[in-house]
């Protein structure tokens, strides 16, 4: 590569075997969105065409209406005869001791189609929707596509969520089965996630749990071995509408309550599909290992569906990166070939933390193209990443998207470039994005897999997105700039929620939990900057009773950890007599925030109880 200023470019190697490698593909993509994802749209197969493009009734709008298409169609039988004989999928357990499960084409069809017969056989029907409560093992990625071939609705809650979160998405969702598991590894302890399932199941319409065996020696049981062996090992898919559920994701927002979010089945299989093609330049013997769990969006679009829709493989690790030793995400690397590699600054910040002694065995030679998602990547973060991982010879592609967009929608492409630490760079050809007074829109006709609604809440729908800038402008609730270049740097969030190494939490959730206790009357969680999470929360919470201050810590970490998980701990806990307030009771978070950075104050007129200001210095400053 060579540097220019600060712009860095692809050699005329990567760039010579790109799928994208000259910028027109921009202007061509602008005169007319709509057409340009039609013709992509059209590499994909289709049970029936679809009859109008894009469809708009502000804020409401449809993609490929009237079209017909099943996913996994698109993944086990478009192009089969070339893909069936290679590898879909690796995983890699924890337990060194272990060997990787390898999985061709054809070895994972069968054993989508066992388990989509098996949810047929228990009742599940088109538009019914599954929970899937499963760590980092292939079944996971089996059972999602199990759902999207019979047209159920998957919705996957990270394994690392507490069962009360799990509850909660159940009841929302009434789903009427649930896929676990019996366990999982993770940093060196066997974690019991089947007793974490039959408490979140309580209180709602469950009354089915599928339990894939980790610990057992039969990989997958479908209640007994004998079912199994009836299952028929083909299943024909569902002809679904482009415009009929794909899945439901939930996220956090503002409030106290997550979202779900919906994606419809057209758009989505289209924008993953091309998003993985180009950004991630996926070609035949590509084996690409992105990071993220499948409970985050990241993993649904970019460990499952996009690199599976695009015939390459795709490589699944059920641990922690740094065990049994901190070089373990190398040694992985190295040992299965990844030529891709997609992962968060957080973890990049972690393996900069090691010292550079331990990579001094690793050459990453197949390594081609790196990618960062989740939280913005700092410039020597990214320098690091380029230097030591990518070895000055792989582009990064810096993806910014959400849970909402279902696909990367901001980023440079790898073949063209340019790439500038700490900026994401273009809209994906196709998409338009506006900067305005700081905050990031996207413009109609936005992209296909945007998400179509929050499940069961359309106001909210309506009040999150579609409200501050009208009902024609999409709002990320991120702040952003642009450069002379055009290229977006992204900022971060304008609203409560606080990015924890990547993960997306609301503070307001977090609030939630700890005002559950008894004895908590109220508190408040802000996001401080930590140097490798990014960010981190801090809570502030009033409490006058007589426990020992240690004890009641311990029973507010418990609260979050009940309420949310591991995830959401907080980085500190303060105990306050009270906390700054306007005259109409609302908390000052932002006085808080700026107390904890030891920031000018400014003008606290507003205050109903300055006093609580001098209070609160004592707890921080001493
Ligand atoms: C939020 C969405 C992106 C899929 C996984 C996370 C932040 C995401 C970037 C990036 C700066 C980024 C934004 C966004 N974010 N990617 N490349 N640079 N910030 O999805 O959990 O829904 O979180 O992550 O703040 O709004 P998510």
């Amino acid at each position: 590569m060579i540097k220019k200023s600060e712009l860095y470019y692809p050699t005329e190697e990567f760039k010579k075997n790109a799928w994208v490698n000259d910028p027109k593909i921009y202007e061509e993509a602008g005169k007319d969105p709509v057409k340009f994802w039609e013709k992509l749209a059209q590499e994909l197969f289709w049970f029936k065409p679809w009859k109008k493009g894009f469809l708009h009734k502000p804020p409401y709008f449809q993609w490929f209406v009237g079209g017909k298409i099943n996913i996994t169609s698109n993944i086990f039988e478009r192009d089969w005869e070339a893909r069936k004989n290679r590898i879909a999928l690796i995983w890699e357990p924890e337990p060194i001791s272990e060997e990787s499960r390898i999985f061709t084409y054809a070895e994972l069809f069968k054993e989508v189609c066992q388990c989509a017969n098996y949810l047929k056989k228990i009742g599940v029907k088109k538009g019914d929707r599954v929970g899937i409560y499963l760590p980092m093992i292939p079944e996971a990625v089996m059972a999602m596509l199990a759902c999207a071939r019979i047209g159920a609705v998957h919705i996957v809650v990270f394994s690392a969520f507490s069962p009360d979160a799990l509850r909660v998405r159940l009841q929302d969702t009434e789903a009427k089965v649930l896929i676990t598991a019996d366990g999982y590894y993770r940093g060196g302890k066997f974690i019991d996630l089947l007793k974490n399932a039959e408490d979140g199941i309580k209180e709602t319409k469950v009354k089915k749990l599928v339990v894939a065996q980790r610990s057992g020696k039969t990989p997958w049981s479908f209640d007994s071995a004998q079912d199994k062996q009836e299952e028929k090992d083909f299943c024909k898919a569902a002809e679904m509408n482009s415009e009929d559920l794909q899945f439901i994701l939930y996220t956090s927002g503002s409030t106290g309550k997550p979202k779900g979010c919906m994606h419809a089945c057209g758009g989505y299989t289209v924008q993953s599909y091309w998003t993985g093609k180009w950004i991630f330049d996926f070609h035949e013997n590509d084996i690409f290992w992105c990071t993220s769990d499948l409970g985050w969006v990241t993993g649904h679009t970019y460990t499952t569906y996009s690199p599976l829709l695009n015939g390459i493989t795709t490589l699944m690790f059920e641990g922690a990166p740094n065990f049994p030793t901190p070089d373990r995400w190398a040694q992985i690397i190295e040992k299965h070939g990844v030529t891709v590699f997609y992962t968060a600054p957080t973890a990049i910040r972690m393996f900069e933390s090691y010292g550079e002694d331990i990579l001094k065995k690793y050459r990453f030679d197949k390594l081609r193209l790196l990618g960062s998602v989740g939280e913005p990547i700092d410039e020597s973060a990214w320098l690091w990443y380029y230097k030591n991982i990518g070895k000055e010879n792989c582009p990064i592609v810096d993806t910014w998207w959400q849970t909402e967009t279902g696909g990367i929608l901001i980023t440079s492409l790898p073949g063209v470039g340019p790439f500038k630490p700490a900026f994401t760079g273009l809209p994906f050809p196709g998409v338009k994005a506006e900067v305005k007074d700081g905050n990031l829109l996207i413009l109609p006709p936005f992209a296909p897999g945007l998400l179509r609604g929050i499940y069961k809440n359309p106001k909210k729908y309506l009040e999150t997105y579609w409200s501050q800038y009208g009902k024609e402008a999409y709002f990320t609730s991120d702040g952003a700039i642009v450069d002379e270049n055009g290229l977006i740097r992204i900022i971060g969030r304008v609203d409560d929620v606080i990015k924890v190494a990547g993960h997306r939490i609301s503070t307001g959730e977090m609030e939630a939990a700890i005002n559950e206790h008894p004895e908590i009357t109220e508190c408040a969680v802000i996001g401080v900057p930590d140097r490798i999470k990014g960010e981190a929360p801090i809570v502030f919470a009033v409490y006058n009773g007589a426990k020992l201050s240690e004890e009641i810590k311990k029973e507010i970490i418990g609260q979050i950890q009940k309420g949310i998980g591991p995830i959401a701990l907080p980085k500190e806990v303060y105990l306050a007599e009270d906390l700054p307030k306007t005259r109409s009771g609302k908390i000052m978070r932002r006085v808080l925030k700026k107390l904890w950075a030891k920031e000018e104050l400014g003008d606290l007129s507003t205050l109903a109880n300055p006093e609580s200001v001098d209070k609160i210095k004592k707890i921080l400053y001493g």
